[in-house]
């Protein structure tokens, strides 16, 4: 009988979640086989930079046991391995591929081997009692989850650096007016954040010629001015002119694009955020926005998902909004990621990257 992978966002998509694992020996299955009398966490708004929402599953009842409500294996390719459609009893799980599970749900999974975070973030699995004691964790790495993270930077990037807010300003009001050109190794840009994600968007940024530079906890290797630690921050604001935020959110960086480090930045720079929303104070961005200290933000994560109507950043001329959108994980490319790992860990092998929730990422 083949083990199974339990998938919290098969559902939106279950014939590329089977197409990206029909050639290796496992059963695929939809979160809902176990889970589907509600519980199980949110779906909710969901996305991240792990899924699409799907607005299921948030209910609180028991679950687990399997009472019929799962997927329902009705050629969608859902059902491998020939074990058949219909639900699953718990026991018979053997890794998860998660994105916000509700507290309690896998810890109902008795030979959990291995927890698959579905976005780079493992912030949605930090909440008490969210994960079974013992479990590892692996964090995603998906080469097309960090693609989409670079198209976005550098978008924004691109957008800010040639002034197109501007441009397009003038176009509804009609107005021919030449702006300055700068040239784009004089644009500096700061990334906060030097990771898979930040070192990806850093590389494809100085390959445009930008004057990049960035900051992470400890110092770095990439061939641009690195800045590292709460000491250095200041230094590398004070040389930023787009100011990227790919941090993980942790209690250290939650509320790191403040009124204090934007004034930190010299006046006109901009703000990109696709880090998550906690570590934006809206009210200090609006503020700096409406003083002109800072010209304009691209953000991506807000503290409320989805950005509730009334929220003034939507109607903010210098602000440009997208739903939590920069990057998601793709079927296809994090399934490499999955399978590698469980042939490493069958072979008893290390697996990895594994999520540290002593440091926060
Ligand atoms: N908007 C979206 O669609 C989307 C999609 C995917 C991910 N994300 C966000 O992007 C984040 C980054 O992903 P990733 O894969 O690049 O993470 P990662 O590989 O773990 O990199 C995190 C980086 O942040 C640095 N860092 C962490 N805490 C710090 C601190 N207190 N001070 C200074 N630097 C600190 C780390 O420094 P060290 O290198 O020194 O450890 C590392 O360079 C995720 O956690 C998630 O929140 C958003």
């Amino acid at each position: 009988m083949p083990e199974v992978l339990l998938i919290k966002d098969y559902a939106q998509q279950p014939a590329a979640w089977a197409a990206a694992f029909a050639d290796f020996d496992l059963e695929v299955r939809d979160w809902d086989a176990v889970f589907g009398g509600g519980d199980g966490g949110d779906g909710g708004d969901g996305d991240g930079d792990g899924v699409d929402g799907d607005g299921r599953g948030d209910g609180d009842g028991d679950g687990g046991d399997g009472d019929g409500d799962g997927v329902d294996g009705d050629g969608d390719g859902d059902s491998r391995g020939g074990r058949g459609a219909g639900a699953l009893a718990p026991a018979e799980i053997d890794y998860a591929l998660v994105w916000q599970p509700a507290p309690g749900a896998l810890a109902r999974l008795p030979n959990l081997k291995l927890i698959f975070s579905l976005g780079a973030g493992i912030d949605h699995l930090a909440g008490d009692g969210v994960l079974p004691p013992g479990v590892p964790v692996l964090r995603m790495v998906d080469a097309q989850l960090t693609a989409g993270m670079t198209e976005y930077v550098v978008y924004h990037a691109l957008r800010f650096h040639r002034a197109m807010p501007a441009y397009e300003a003038q176009q509804r009001r009609a107005e021919w007016r030449l702006l300055p050109q700068v040239a784009a190794a004089e644009r500096r840009i700061g990334i906060l954040g030097l990771g898979v994600l930040g070192g990806a968007a850093a590389r494809a940024l100085a390959t445009l010629n930008f004057d990049v530079a960035g900051w992470s906890r400890g110092p770095k290797d990439l061939g641009i001015p690195s800045f590292a630690g709460a000491g250095e921050l200041p230094a590398l604001l004070a040389r930023t002119d787009i100011l990227v935020c790919l941090l993980p959110l942790t209690a250290a960086t939650a509320g790191i694009l403040c009124a204090a480090n934007f004034a930190r930045l010299p006046a006109g720079a901009c703000v990109i955020n696709a880090g998550r929303g906690g570590h934006l104070l809206e009210a200090d961005l609006l503020d700096a926005l409406e003083r002109g200290h800072l010209a304009g933000a691209a953000l991506d994560v807000f503290a409320n998902e989805p950005l509730p109507p009334g929220n003034p950043l939507w109607s903010h001329p210098r602000v440009a909004i997208t739903p939590h959108a920069a990057s998601k994980t793709l079927p296809a490319s994090s399934a490499r990621h999955v399978i590698d790992n469980i042939r490493r860990f069958r072979a008893g092998r290390p697996v990895g990257p594994l999520a540290d929730f002593a440091r926060g990422y």
